[in-house]
């Protein structure tokens, strides 16, 4: 037995080595921790439990028979993330640079379909060349087994991909499919080609970074929604996005103890510039009404002209979608829309409530946005937003114009609540561009024109740039003081929690894409 059990032992060592003690250290010197340190780091001390640790590829072209490793290039298993159960795989680097082969993708693919079968969470910590060259379309299929396990657990369990190290080719359609891709600084790139074949068929000159590094993709395609600067801070990432979320499409958000105080802030009355074309930072008011540095932020450098993340309200977990008039004026574009519409569409699958903040002067007008398909894109929100069943609850800070006055979760498609503070301004149009239309006549017979359309102005202003003729139709519930908005939303939310809403039997809609 003496001798079975140091087998076993030495087995396991083996396997603790992935590729070897150089190419161990060659990733450290890039700066990068290896698979197996990323998943001790990630989950609870000694909570991780490892399955198939002792697999190994079964290809024999090129002489692969003689270069095996236990394993095969990914370290697989469960454990506990802040005492909640999740499931992981961490490719290896060091072995075959982490490409993947028929056997490691079925490592993967068990994992998922056990987190799949007990709604667990499942984590993706991806460091790879691609494909394993070496077995050809073998890999390929196997590649295509893991894409189809993301849609079928797509909105049942959250899926969370980080790139720490090359994703490249298929590879990438993954990370694509599941919740969230987290990228590592500068040591992380995504492409569908890489830098030579993009200068072979486009003449393109361009490098990996550029190409597909972590700050491209969180700020010009908006494939990665967080970013961070080294491994550990990815892997801190995802622990804190995993406090808001449930372990499944099955559970309510987690909740933290919270006991109700006078919760008035003051603050809230003086975020509002007097002068309503004047900019202000959302982010305060976001401050002002969640739990204390409860808010994590998802694709902060994209489209930044409306901000999306969780937060915690009343103890409770929340998604947010808010206008934020500091970039763009607020206004709803092609990018903005997808982004928003993408996040709302994550919080209703898991059950998460959401919370609208609404400040925007209408769509984005030009030739760009048109014929980018901003008719489309921005119903994405709309549709997005019509479909959610989760509690939505709408706060109006300032305006809330034209269709976008619709999109922004209105009353008129299905939120739950709708307030505004006494300085919105719901209407049509904004007063100049309203006046200039439907007193066109009058202003160009008079005298003085410039006069004749500021009188106009005004008097538009004064009948529509405010919150009570909706609040007299029963679009807006409430026009409250910007002070007690906290206290009405931690209500609002407690009052929704049982809320069942069901949509009718069909296959799946059609949401325009
Ligand atoms: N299949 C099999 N082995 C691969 C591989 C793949 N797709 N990608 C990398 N490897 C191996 C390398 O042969 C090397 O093996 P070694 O340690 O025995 O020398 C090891 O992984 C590390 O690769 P290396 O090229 O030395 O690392 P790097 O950091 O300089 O470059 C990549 C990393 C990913 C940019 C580079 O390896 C690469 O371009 N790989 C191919 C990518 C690709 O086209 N994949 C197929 C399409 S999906």
């Amino acid at each position: 037995m003496k001798n079975k059990i140091k087998t076993l032992q030495n087995k396991i060592a083996l396997a603790h080595l992935g590729g070897g003690q150089n190419r161990i250290e060659k990733q450290h010197e890039k700066k990068k921790l290896t698979a197996r340190e990323r998943v001790e780091y990630l989950m609870d001390e000694g909570s991780f439990e490892e399955i198939g640790m002792l697999v190994t590829h079964r290809t024999t072209d090129f002489g692969m028979e003689k270069e095996v490793y236990l394993g095969d290039g990914v370290i697989t298993g469960y454990g506990t993330i802040n005492g909640r159960m999740v499931y992981v795989f961490a490719q290896d680097f060091t072995v075959f640079g982490g490409a993947l082969s028929e056997t490691h993708a079925e490592k993967i693919c068990k994992v998922m379909d056990m987190a799949l079968k007990t709604g667990t969470p499942m984590i993706g910590l991806n460091d790879s060349g691609g494909a394993r060259i070496q077995e050809g379309v073998r890999s390929l299929g196997a590649y295509a087994d893991i894409f189809f396990r993301n849609v079928k657990a797509s909105g049942i369990i959250p899926q969370i991909s980080a790139i720490m190290g090359p994703c490249a080719g298929g590879a990438v359609y993954s990370p694509a499919m599941t919740d969230f891709t987290m990228m590592v600084e500068n040591t992380s790139y995504m492409f569908v080609t890489g830098p030579n074949v993009v200068k072979t068929v486009t003449n393109e000159t361009v490098t990996s970074e550029e190409l597909g590094g972590a700050s491209t993709h969180s700020t010009k395609s908006g494939v990665a929604h967080i970013t961070s600067a080294n491994d550990v801070e990815c892997l801190e990432d995802i622990k804190k996005l995993l406090s808001y979320l449930p372990q499944s499409n099955n559970e309510t958000t987690p909740k933290v103890p919270f006991e109700l105080g006078d919760e008035i802030r003051e603050q809230l009355n003086g975020i509002i510039p007097e002068n309503a074309n004047k900019p202000y930072d959302m982010h305060d008011v976001i401050k002002g009404i969640i739990d204390e540095d409860s808010f994590y932020e998802v694709h902060k450098n994209f489209a930044e002209n409306i901000l999306v993340g969780f937060a915690r309200i009343g103890g409770r977990s929340i998604g947010i979608v808010a206008n934020q008039p500091m970039f763009l004026a607020g206004v709803l574009d092609v990018n903005s829309s997808v982004k928003a519409a993408r996040f709302t569409r994550f919080c209703d699958c898991f059950n998460i409530p959401l919370l609208v903040l609404v400040d925007v002067p209408g769509f984005l007008p030009g030739t760009d946005q048109e014929w980018n398909g901003i008719i489309v894109h921005g119903a994405k929100l709309l549709y997005a937003l019509s479909e959610a069943t989760v509690p939505r609850v709408t706060v109006i800070t300032r305006k809330a114009y034209g269709g976008a006055y619709d999109v922004m979760n209105s009353k008129h498609i299905g939120a739950d609540m709708n307030f505004a503070w006494p300085s919105a301004e719901i209407a049509v149009m904004g007063a100049k561009g309203a006046s200039e239309i439907i007193f066109k006549k009058e202003i160009a017979a008079a005298e003085d024109s410039a006069a004749k359309l500021l009188e106009k102005e005004a008097e538009y202003a004064e009948k529509f740039a405010n919150p009570y003729r909706a609040a007299e139709r029963g679009f807006i519930d409430e026009v409250i003081l910007p002070q007690d908005t906290r206290r009405k939303l931690i209500k609002a939310f407690s009052m929704l929690e049982n809320k069942v809403s069901e949509l009718p039997k069909r296959k799946h809609g059609n949401i325009p894409l």
